[in-house]
């Protein structure tokens, strides 16, 4: 189907009421809105229309296998979403929510088969964003929705970013500017014990752990950095860019011959390396993993756009803090993994 994205600037604190009006009337209708989150833009449809939810499958070509996040504008209004409430969920939520995190639990009957892919469970979360819980407050009813990007690319950071994917699939987007967070939730599932890490973000299995008294068990990370095969969308080939992307750890650094006749990037993550290492056309430093989960998929679409034949990344340490970021490099590298590809060479 395709038909005129509308596109309506919104204030991220302050949203116009006469904007939200408009929104939530679309999806009461049954319509698409992409809508700012603290983490990255989401592609919302009312929760409880199972013809609404389908609409996002097709918008995003995401497979049906792959379930959605529900959304509500407080916990209390998600325990309709759920069947149960475990005193674990109402430790986390009074802590982190509204915040990045999102809750696995047993499912409602008033969550439709095609929401959560036919699995008993289903994602619950609170998302600390004003415009977001406006827009589920007006539209009256939990809002799916998964990031706003085609399947298996790049999630939007910016309003620009979901237009360009899915302009003309969708009905409008409400454009606040950058989202703070940058990278998704923190996915922990409840109904395993401990409780398990499917997607690490930026609340960590650190934070969660000392919460909740008890180790949460982290994602299972692979040696190179990436969460395996942890909850159903966790595809290792995710959050992709088309261009190469080649991991370099840090020990090898010194050893490697930069390629001289390639236009590369080289991305440096949680390491302080050098000025003057090889001859990047693109170079980028992140000290931080607040700033670099915030700026990285804005940087991933850039490296697409700049015509780079390949990106060097410098993995940030295997640490609590930087886990998510390296998680999602390593995922960003995926694509090319095993196909013949530019490399810096150890001699
Ligand atoms: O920050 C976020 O979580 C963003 C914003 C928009 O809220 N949403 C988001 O949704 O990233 P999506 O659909 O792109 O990713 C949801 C992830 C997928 O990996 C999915 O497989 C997993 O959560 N998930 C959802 N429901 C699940 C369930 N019942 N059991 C296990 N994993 C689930
Ligand atoms: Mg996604």
């Amino acid at each position: 189907v395709s038909h005129e994205t509308q596109v309506v600037r919104v204030d991220p604190d302050n949203p116009d009421p006469a904007a939200i009006d408009l929104a939530a009337e679309v999806i009461r209708a049954g319509g698409l809105v992409a809508f700012p989150t603290e983490t990255v833009y989401g592609l919302g449809a009312d929760a409880s229309d199972h013809r609404a939810v389908a609409r996002i499958f097709d918008a995003k070509g995401r497979p049906a296998t792959n379930p959605l996040i529900v959304h509500g504008e407080d916990s209390a209004a998600l325990r309709a979403a759920v069947s149960a409430w475990p005193g674990a969920a109402e430790t986390l939520a009074r802590t982190f929510w509204p915040g990045p995190l999102t809750l696995i639990l047993p499912r409602s009957r008033l969550i439709p088969d095609v929401v959560t892919a036919g699995r008993h469970t289903v994602g619950v979360r609170v998302p600390d964003s004003e415009v977001a819980r406006r827009l589920i407050n007006q539209a009256a009813c939990p809002v799916a929705a998964p990031s706003a990007n085609r399947s298996s690319g790049v999630s939007p950071t910016r309003a620009e970013h979901v237009l360009k994917d899915l302009g003309g699939r969708i009905d409008l987007i409400l454009d606040a500017g950058q989202t703070p967070v940058g990278i998704e939730s923190t996915v922990l599932d409840l109904t395993s014990d401990p409780p398990r890490v499917l997607r690490p973000g930026a609340i960590t299995a650190g934070q969660l752990s000392s919460v909740l008294g008890v180790e949460v068990s982290g994602a299972s990370i692979s040696s190179a950095g990436g969460a395996v095969a942890a909850s159903p969308g966790q595809m290792e080939v995710h959050y992709a860019p088309r261009v190469p992307v080649t991991l370099v750890e840090p020990a090898s650094f010194d050893h490697l011959t930069w390629p001289s006749a390639l236009r590369y990037g080289l991305l440096v993550a949680g390491h302080r390396l050098p000025e003057g290492i090889g001859t990047p056309a693109v170079r980028v430093d992140w000290t931080e993993p607040a700033l670099a989960s915030r700026e990285l998929y804005a940087m991933l679409r850039q490296w697409d756009e700049a015509g780079l034949e390949t990106v060097f990344v410098v993995l940030p340490p295997a640490d609590d803090a930087w886990t998510a970021v390296r998680d999602r490099l390593w995922r960003a590298s995926r694509r090319w993994a095993s196909a013949g590809r530019p490399r810096a060479e150890e001699p």
